[in-house]
């Protein structure tokens, strides 16, 4: 299969890709707009397979779009803002690319009759206290990143019901694991844990999230892609969550850190208390999580002490000038 994976330089769609291409023998070709969280060495194992390609553009750039969209025999739209603390800060790109991005992709699609799957979130359903969202709970986003998500949804959702457009949306829950930006709890905390800096906790850190390993969520999106009804929609939950603080400690005897490094900081505006998924719609399709958090995490822990070369530019660039905004501090 042909698969046009729109941001695919990022931490879940480079993981897609992988998989796409290395277990499945698709050919991918990676439409991304390379912003901060995009990086040409998330795909840089893919660089040489012959079934592999690369585009730089924005998915709100038409002509690219119409381009990559015609050469594909499907569309995998992961191409998002993704950081909710930045899109309390700065919103404009979320709008941009969420609202116009998804529209212009969803245009192209159409045009060319091309099956198009949106990556989706739990988040568009809002906290829930006790239970788990459905398919069929309301939207009731909290944050500008939330909304703006749930914004992309319905217009998928109209794509299929206005011209028929084989359209499927995948909602999943908090991914983790190898290539994900340190702005994210999991990386965060494992970086400055194996730093010796602080480790910035929330509020009280009672907050709740669904943790699912990104590999499962990639096999989530495509056993949708592959077995999924045109216009529906698909949870894809992890089979564990965890209190904040919890995964914090967890993260602090992976690391040998000392727990005198946790610092309980001003809590996130309209924090959401707790995220919870229920699958059984995509589970009934088959596909089930296959790694538990545990070892999930363990592993995430030694990718990120083996890849010192992925983070380093990371975290010696422009992101110490975004953890000093966010946290009001430097890093060590
Ligand atoms: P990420 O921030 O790591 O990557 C996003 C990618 O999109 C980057 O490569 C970036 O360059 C690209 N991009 C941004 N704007 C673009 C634009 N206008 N045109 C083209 N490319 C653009 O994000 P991620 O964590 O890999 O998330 C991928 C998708 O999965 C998103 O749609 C997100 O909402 C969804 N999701 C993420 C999680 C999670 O826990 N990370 C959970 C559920 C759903
Ligand atoms: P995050 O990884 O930003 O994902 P999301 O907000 O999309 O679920 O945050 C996960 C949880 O961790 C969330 O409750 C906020 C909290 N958090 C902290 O306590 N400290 C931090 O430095 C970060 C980045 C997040």
């Amino acid at each position: 299969m042909k698969l046009l994976v729109c941001g695919g330089a990022g931490f879940i769609g480079s993981n897609f890709a992988r998989q796409r291409l290395q277990e499945l023998g698709d050919q991918v070709t990676v439409l991304d707009k390379l912003t901060y969280a995009g990086r040409e060495e998330n795909l840089a194992d893919l660089r040489d397979d012959p079934g592999f390609a690369f585009v730089r553009a924005g998915i709100e750039d038409a002509d690219a779009v119409d381009a990559a969209v015609a050469a594909a025999d499907a569309v995998v739209n992961f191409a998002a803002e993704t950081h909710v603390d930045r899109s309390i800060a700065e919103p404009d790109a979320f709008i941009t690319t969420h609202s116009v991005g998804t529209f212009v992709l969803l245009e192209a699609a159409r045009r060319h009759g091309r099956r198009y799957v949106q990556v989706s979130t739990d988040e568009v359903y809002g906290s829930i206290e006790e239970g788990s969202f459905t398919e069929e709970s309301p939207l009731a986003p909290s944050s500008p990143y939330s909304a703006t998500k749930a914004g992309a949804d319905l217009l998928v959702a109209s794509y299929h019901h206005t011209y028929g457009l084989e359209a499927l949306i995948c909602r999943g829950s908090n991914n983790y694991g190898p290539f994900q930006y340190p702005e994210k709890l999991i990386p965060l905390m494992i970086l400055n844990a194996l730093h010796g800096d602080p480790l910035p906790v929330y509020g009280d850190g009672q907050q709740v999230r669904n943790w699912i390993f990104v590999e499962d969520f990639a096999r989530g999106i495509g056993h949708v892609l592959a077995h999924g009804a045109p216009g529906e929609t698909y949870n894809v939950g992890g089979p564990d969550e965890a209190v904040n603080l919890e995964v914090v400690r967890r993260i602090i005897a992976l690391t040998g850190a000392s727990e005198d490094l946790i610092e309980y900081v001003t809590d996130r505006p309209g924090h959401d208390r707790r995220y919870s998924l229920g699958s059984e719609k995509v589970r009934a399709l088959g596909w089930e999580a296959r790694v538990r958090f545990d070892e999930g995490l363990e592993r995430t822990v030694a990718w990120y002490r083996e890849n010192t070369r992925w983070w380093e530019p990371i975290r010696s660039g422009d992101y110490r000038a975004y953890y000093e905004r966010q946290y009001g501090r430097s890093l060590g």
